[in-house]
């Protein structure tokens, strides 16, 4: 099934690879300095939009029917936030979903809470979606969790950004809605189900549901690593679509080729971008996708579910084992392993006591390099140790530091290259 095929890659080099990427990033940034500079009219040349696919709505049936004979599934997932992405404004008692004190002024939001119709995330930042002009927009100021404050949301260093300046016409069934609901027809404006629900990752279940079999529902297990992985990076790859209509891969569903719908932006070496810092690590939440496929484990064929699990799990970040109390790496990365470091003891290749942060793993490998709502809360899935040496090249923050704030990159870079030679 390739509906929309070429037209939608036009010779762009598709997920994984480099190709156009460079090229594509550059002429976004100079679109976005060339509007700043002239006035607020001035819109960039909307990019022609390809002939969407369609989806079929009719065949979504919703969790509640899965939840029928996969209670355990359904149980797990609607305690993850991926069953909490968008939901109803509730202001108070034990259902309230509204994090923010709209009692706190700001010059940034120009909407009162009775104007909220929909809340959108809990974890690190809650954005707000309510009604103009019949259509359903997403407002201009943010609520931090971590720092209880109100804070600008403009997008501006989104791609599409220039093609939506002005919010109160930024609709969220057009740059939102995919990638928050299940079932979402672009086209109609409406979804099936609020939030990333089972039909996200198996495809749509009215068949199956109606005469369970294997061949009649999409097991991401059973696709090949690519296809599968395409179904997380449907909504964890930063990229665009063709157009500048939407921001989402429209029409995409699990099993489907993801290049055929959306293009992932790629690092260029020594640039900063929205997206990833100069040594190509990432720089805001939302690049797991890209900054993995850059990784070793992605090119010896691992992928997210190898760590993940889609369906929720009692671990931060749905993760299969604790992250922290380093299980998760030790269950391929013991001292007996192929796979690497070479090494007796934890202490002997993290050089700090084994109880200390300094001997996470995540912490040295997975260094939150990301900004989110503030900085320093997305944790980089490239996977690799940033040294100290990056730092004095690109500027760039490294594993070290992140911790050891108090001290200089040269006292970090002399300790590093006394320890790993
Ligand atoms: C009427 C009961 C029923 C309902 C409703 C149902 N399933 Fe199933 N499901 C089954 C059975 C039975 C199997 C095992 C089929 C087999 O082994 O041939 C199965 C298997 C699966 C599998 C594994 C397929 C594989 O390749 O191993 C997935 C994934 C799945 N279901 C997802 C869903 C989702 C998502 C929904 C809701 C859209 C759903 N199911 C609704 C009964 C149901
Ligand atoms: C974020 C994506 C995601 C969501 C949401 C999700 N699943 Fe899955 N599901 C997966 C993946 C990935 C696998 C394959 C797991 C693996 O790699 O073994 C899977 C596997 C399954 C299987 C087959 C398990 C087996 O033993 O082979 C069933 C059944 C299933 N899911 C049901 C559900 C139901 C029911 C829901 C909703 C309550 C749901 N899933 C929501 C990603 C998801
Ligand atoms: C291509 C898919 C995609 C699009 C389009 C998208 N998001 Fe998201 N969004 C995600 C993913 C995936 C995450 C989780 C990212 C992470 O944890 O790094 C996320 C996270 C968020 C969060 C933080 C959630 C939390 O719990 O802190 C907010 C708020 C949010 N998105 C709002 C929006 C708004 C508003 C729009 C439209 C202007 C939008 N998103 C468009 C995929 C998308
Ligand atoms: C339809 C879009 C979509 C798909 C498909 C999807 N995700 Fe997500 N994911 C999101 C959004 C949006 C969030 C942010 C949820 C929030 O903060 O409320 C998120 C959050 C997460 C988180 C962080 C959860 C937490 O507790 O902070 C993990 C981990 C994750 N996703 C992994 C995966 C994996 C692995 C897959 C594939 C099996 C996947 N996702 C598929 C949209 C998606
Ligand atoms: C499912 C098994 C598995 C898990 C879980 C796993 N890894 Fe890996 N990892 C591998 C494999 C396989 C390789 C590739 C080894 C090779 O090709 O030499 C690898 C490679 C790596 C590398 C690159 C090594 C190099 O040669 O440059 C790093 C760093 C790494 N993993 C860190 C981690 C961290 C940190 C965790 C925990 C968050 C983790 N891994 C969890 C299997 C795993
Ligand atoms: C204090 C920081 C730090 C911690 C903590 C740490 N590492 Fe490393 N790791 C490094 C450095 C530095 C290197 C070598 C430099 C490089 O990767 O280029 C390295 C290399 C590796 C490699 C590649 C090994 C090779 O032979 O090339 C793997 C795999 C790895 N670490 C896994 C882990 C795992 C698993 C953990 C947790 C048990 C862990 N690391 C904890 C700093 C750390
Ligand atoms: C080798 C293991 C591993 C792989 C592979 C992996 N992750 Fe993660 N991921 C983690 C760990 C560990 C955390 C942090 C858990 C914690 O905070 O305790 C994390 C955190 C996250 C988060 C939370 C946001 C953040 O930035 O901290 C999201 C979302 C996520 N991963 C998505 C993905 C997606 C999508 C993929 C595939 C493209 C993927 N991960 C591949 C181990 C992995
Ligand atoms: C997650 C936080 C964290 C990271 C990352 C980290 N450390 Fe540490 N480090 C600590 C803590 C906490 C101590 C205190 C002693 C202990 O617990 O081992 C420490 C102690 C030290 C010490 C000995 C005490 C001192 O201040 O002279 C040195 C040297 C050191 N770290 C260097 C490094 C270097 C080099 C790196 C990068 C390879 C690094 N650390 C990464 C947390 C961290």
């Amino acid at each position: 099934m390739n509906p929309i095929g070429s037209s939608v890659n036009r010779g762009r080099g598709n997920l994984g690879r480099p190709a156009i990427s460079s090229l594509f990033i550059h002429s976004v940034a100079v679109i976005v300095i060339a509007f700043s500079l002239t006035s607020q009219s001035a819109v960039p040349p909307a990019e022609p939009e390809p002939v969407w696919r369609k989806i079929d709505q009719s065949q979504y049936v919703g969790a509640i029917k899965c939840a029928e004979c996969h209670q355990g599934y359904f149980d797990t997932w609607k305690e993850s936030l991926h069953a909490k992405m968008i939901q109803p404004a509730i202001a108070t008692g034990t259902n309230r979903t509204i994090l923010a004190d709209f009692t706190v002024p700001s010059e940034h939001r120009q909407f009162e809470l009775k104007d909220v119709k929909w809340v959108i995330g809990s974890r690190w930042k809650q954005r707000y979606v309510g009604e103009v002009d019949g259509e359903e927009v997403v407002f201009p100021a943010q609520w931090s969790v971590a720092k209880k404050i109100w804070q600008s949301y403009r997008g501006k260093g989104d791609w599409w950004y220039p093609h939506h300046p002005d919010w109160k016409t930024r609709s969220n069934f057009k740059l939102c809605a995919g990638c928050h609901s299940t079932g979402v027809d672009a086209v109609a404006g409406n979804w099936v189900e609020l939030n990333i629900a089972c039909e996200s990752c198996h495809g749509p279940g009215k068949a199956h549901s109606a005469n369970a079999t294997k061949a009649n529902i999409v097991n991401p297990a059973r696709l090949s690593v690519e296809r599968s992985m395409d179904v997380c990076l449907s909504c964890h790859l930063s990229g665009k679509p063709p157009g500048t209509k939407y921001a989402w891969p429209v029409g995409y569903q699990p099993g489907l080729a993801l290049s055929d719908f959306w293009h992932g932006f790629k690092a260029e070496k020594g640039k900063k971008t929205a997206e990833f810092l100069e040594n190509g690590t990432a720089n805001k939440n939302r690049v797991q996708g890209n900054t993995f496929l850059r990784s070793v484990m992605a090119h010896a064929g691992l992928q997210c579910t190898v760590c993940h699990d889609g369906h929720g799990s009692r671990h931060q970040s749905m993760t299969i084992k604790s992250g922290p109390s380093n299980a998760l790496c030790l269950s391929c990365h013991g001292p007996r392993t192929s796979n690497g470091p070479k090494y007796a003891t934890l202490s002997d290749h993290t050089h700090h006591a084994p109880e200390s942060t300094g001997s996470q793993c995540i912490e040295c490998h997975m260094a939150k390099t990301g900004k989110n709502s503030v900085a320093a809360e997305a944790r980089n899935h490239t996977f690799e140790f940033i040294s100290p040496a990056a730092t004095k090249s690109l500027g760039v923050p490294n594993s070290c530091n992140i911790c050891h704030s108090d001290k200089t990159t040269e006292w970090a870079l002399g300790y590093v290259k006394k320890w790993y030679p």
